[in-house]
């Protein structure tokens, strides 16, 4: 890691963009992606919640066109001064608090870094992008990345979420998500940032914090515990596999028109028990039980989440249309390439489990009642 303030060499290094939260899971794979894909340098912002890991990371670390910041999205001055010193052509926000249950016990970090924070990060872009040359102020972009669960919940024949559709999100994590596009979208009509936003769908593959359903699932079942199912495990969510977001974020970067939303979403549609199931099965393939039996022996209803929205599914006929995006995996490959990954990335899975993280899955399951 060096610091990015006194490295000259690397502050000359144009175009460069800035990644807000690029040490969490999408965050991650989209800068590595990045780095492979395209030429502009990388300067990764992150304050490194329990939920940022630099070990997600480590193969990028040295490459001369990425550099590592850590600092909270609302620290002012901080911004103000990165801003100036690496003069970004784009700024690409990842940073958020993200997982719906931890909302539920305590809301107060959604609201801090999601709003407030996501506010100053606003402020601060404005004041940068009002200084840019008339050239560099068109080229400029925010790309604000959101999620599909502003939207509600879908009954069973609803049709998928286009982004048209009304915000009604259900959980204080949904809540801060739309108060930070309505944001993102006042900057944009007020001030003529000129910025993008994208809803996305239920991501997995590598690199999942082991508190959602997926990698919680497979970790679970390899440490010979039970596999929580919330209620009947009949809730619906639609699975994109993470570097299909992360190429749909760069082309919507590239190619997206300004002010616009796009959602991203594979048409993966599945139920949480079908989902766990086929873990179940892949695990039972790759590396079968002691005692011959299926991992599905450790499937256990439990409580359900309070407030727990239905269905999600996203209508991506936008982004395919306008931008010519595809989905490169789906839930079948996706699924697969992820529980290998995990299995051949045990060293991760220590590293991230830390005794913050024991805590929470303490708090959250210990005292759960079965249901
Ligand atoms: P994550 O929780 O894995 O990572 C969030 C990252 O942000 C962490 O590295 C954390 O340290 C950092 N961070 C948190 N607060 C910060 C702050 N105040 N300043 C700087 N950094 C901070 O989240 P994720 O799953 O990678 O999600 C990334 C973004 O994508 C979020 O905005 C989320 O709402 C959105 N999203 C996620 C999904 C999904 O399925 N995971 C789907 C759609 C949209
Ligand atoms: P999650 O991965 O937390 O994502 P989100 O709430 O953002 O959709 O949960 C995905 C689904 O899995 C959701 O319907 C809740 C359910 N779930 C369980 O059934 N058991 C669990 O232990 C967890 C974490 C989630």
């Amino acid at each position: 890691m060096w610091d990015v303030f006194s490295d000259a060499a690397f502050k000359r290094r144009m175009p460069m963009i800035i990644v807000t939260g690029g040490a969490g899971f999408i965050g991650s794979n989209f800068v590595r992606e990045w780095l492979a894909a395209e030429q502009d340098s990388v300067v990764n912002l992150d304050k490194l919640t329990y939920a940022g890991n630099l070990r997600s990371l480590v193969d990028v670390e040295k490459n001369p066109r990425y550099r590592f910041v850590q600092g909270d999205i609302g620290d002012r001055p901080l911004l103000a001064k990165l801003l100036r010193e690496t003069r970004p052509r784009a700024i690409v926000n990842f940073a958020a608090e993200s997982h719906v249950d931890r909302s539920i016990h305590s809301a107060g970090e959604f609201i801090q870094t999601n709003i407030v924070s996501t506010f100053n990060l606003l402020e601060e872009v404005r004041a940068y992008h009002a200084e840019l040359s008339p050239a560099e102020r068109e080229a400029f972009r925010f790309l604000h990345v959101s999620t599909d669960e502003v939207y509600g919940s879908l009954g069973p024949n609803d049709p998928a979420f286009a982004e048209s559709h009304k915000y009604e999100p259900n959980s204080p994590y949904s809540a801060s998500k739309a108060a930070s596009d309505h944001l993102v979208r006042a900057y944009h009509h007020t001030y003529h940032l000129p910025v993008l936003t994208t809803n996305c769908s239920n991501n997995y593959g590598p690199y999942h914090f082991p508190e959602k359903l997926i990698p919680l699932m497979i970790l679970n079942a390899l440490a010979g515990k039970r596999l929580p199912v919330y209620g009947d495990g009949q809730n619906v969510r639609d699975w994109l596999y993470v570097t299909d977001h992360c190429t749909a974020i760069r082309m919507v970067l590239a190619k997206g028109r300004v002010g616009e939303t796009y959602n991203v979403g594979g048409r993966n549609e599945r139920t949480n028990l079908d989902v766990v199931n086929v873990i179940c099965k892949l695990l039972d393939e790759l590396k079968p039980r002691a005692d011959g039996k299926s991992y599905a022996a450790q499937i256990e209803f439990v409580a359900d989440r309070p407030g727990h929205d239905q269905r999600y599914a996203i209508d991506a006929t936008r982004l395919e249309t306008e931008l010519g995006w595809q989905a490169a995996e789906n839930f079948d490959t996706g699924i697969r390439k992820t529980v290998q990954w995990y299995l051949a990335n045990q060293d991760w899975v220590q590293s991230v489990t830390s005794g913050e993280y024991r805590n929470w899955v303490q708090t959250q399951y210990e005292n759960r009642a079965v249901a």
